[in-house]
Parts: structure tokens; sequence; C-alpha cells
């Protein structure tokens, strides 16, 4: 029988790797691969949402993926614009919104324009919250915070220092997934991360379908989190 699932977390992060990998086991270009991982990556955002989780940060494309030879970056541009102009439309009409994180002021001018209208034209009154990391990279992210403490000139504790992060007004994520067989965060929410469940598959991204997202949410379910408590 079918494990019924007790403990849903509140917010999931996911780090989609094994993209190219996929796709060169395919003698295709890895372009193909993030193809594929973006429609994962979709039907990810709809079961999760089925499942009753709010918040699922996704990381796109991280400060370092920025190295990547222009033919991959403007691929992946290509599916952000696609993603912003067509699959955000879904989210809308289910009642969702699409949040950004990152600087994405180093994207190119028309990507940033559809970005921020996405984000603008979402629902006001969202219940499940798609957030796309873009030119996200966690230590980048501190020292933008930092930047803006020192601006105002005001000494910062914990909780007003969360708020100077790009995550303002999301909490911490309960739960962060990553496929591909790598065991490591590569600058992904490490503030955030602070006490988050962490969850390592081999599966590469796009095979990472419903049933292998489940499987995380039912390993996390029975999960004990003491928060540094006895
Ligand atoms: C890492 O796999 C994945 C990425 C760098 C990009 C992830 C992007 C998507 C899943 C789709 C993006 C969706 C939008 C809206 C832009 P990798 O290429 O490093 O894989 P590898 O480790 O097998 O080489």
């Amino acid at each position: 029988m079918k494990e019924e699932i007790q403990n849903i977390p509140r917010h999931v992060a996911v780090i989609m790797d094994g993209n190219g990998r996929w796709a060169k086991r395919r003698f295709m270009p890895r372009t193909f691969g993030h193809r594929a991982g973006m429609n994962a990556m979709i039907a990810m955002a709809r079961k999760a949402k089925a499942m009753g989780i709010e918040y699922l940060t996704v990381y796109a494309l991280s400060t370092e993926n920025f190295a990547r030879p222009a033919e991959e970056l403007e691929g992946l541009f290509d599916l952000i614009r696609r993603y912003f102009t067509k699959n955000v439309r879904d989210l809308y009409a289910e009642g969702a919104a699409v949040k950004v994180i990152g600087d994405i002021s180093a994207l190119p001018d028309d990507v940033q324009k559809l970005v921020c209208e996405g984000v603008a034209n979402s629902p006001a009154d969202a219940k499940f919250f798609v957030i796309l990391a873009l030119n996200y990279g966690a230590r980048s992210e501190i020292v933008r915070a930092a930047n803006a403490a020192i601006s105002r000139g005001e000494r910062v504790d914990e909780d007003a220092f969360a708020a100077l992060l790009d995550t303002h007004g999301v909490p911490c994520p309960d739960l962060i997934i990553r496929t591909g067989g790598e065991v490591r965060l590569s600058n992904f929410l490490l503030w955030q991360a602070a006490y988050a469940e962490l969850y390592f598959c081999d599966v590469l991204f796009p095979d990472f379908d419903e049933t292998e997202f489940e499987k995380a949410i039912a390993e996390y379910s029975r999960r004990n989190r003491r928060f540094g408590r006895v």
C-alpha cells in the first residue's frame, strides 16, 4: 500500500542537476537537456502545488553558470524567455505566483523585462509560489545584503539581515533536494539552508518525475527535525 505522507514541507528548494549528462547520453547538445529539465521542472511545480507545498525554489541559473559557453547560456536565456511568455500564464490560471531571486541585472535586457513583468503580473492572492533562482549565488546575495545594511548605517540582527536577502518574506526551505548524484550545495541558499533537511539522489534532473519527487517528500516526512534541541 502507498505510504501516506504525514508531514508536508512548506518550502522545498531544488538543485536541478544532470541536464547536461542526460543530453550527452542521448548524443544531443546540452541545451536539449535543459529543455527536458524545464519540462521536468514544470511537472514538479504542478506536483508540489497538488501536495500542498507553498514554496518551490528552483536553481535555474547560478552566478557560476555565467562562465558557460555562449551557446549554452543563450539556450538557457531562451528557456527563461519561453517560461515567462508562456508557462507563467498557466501558473497564474492556477492561482500561483512566480518570484525571482538573484541578480537579474546581468541578464539580457529583454529577459530582465519579461522576468519583471512575470513577477509583477502574478496573482496577489497566490497560495503557491515558484521561486526561480536566476544568476543566483548565495555569496553574492549575502554580500549584497551586507552592503545594503552598511549603506543604511544600521547594525542588524538575524531577522533584520534576513529581510535584506533576496528571499525576504519567504520562509527558509524545509527541504533541499539535489538531483544528479553530486553531494554539495554549490552556493545555493547558504544562509537559508541552516536547518534545512538535505536530500540527494542520483537521478538526472530530466528523469526526476512525480514519483521521484514524492519519494523525496516521503523521506523528509520521516525525518526528525530538532533545530538543535533535544
Ligand atoms: C545543471 O545541470 C542545470 C542547469 C545549469 C540549468 C537548470 C535549468 C533548468 C532545469 C531549466 C531552466 C528553467 C528555466 C525557466 C530557465 P548541468 O547542465 O550542470 O548538468 P550536468 O552536471 O549533467 O552537466
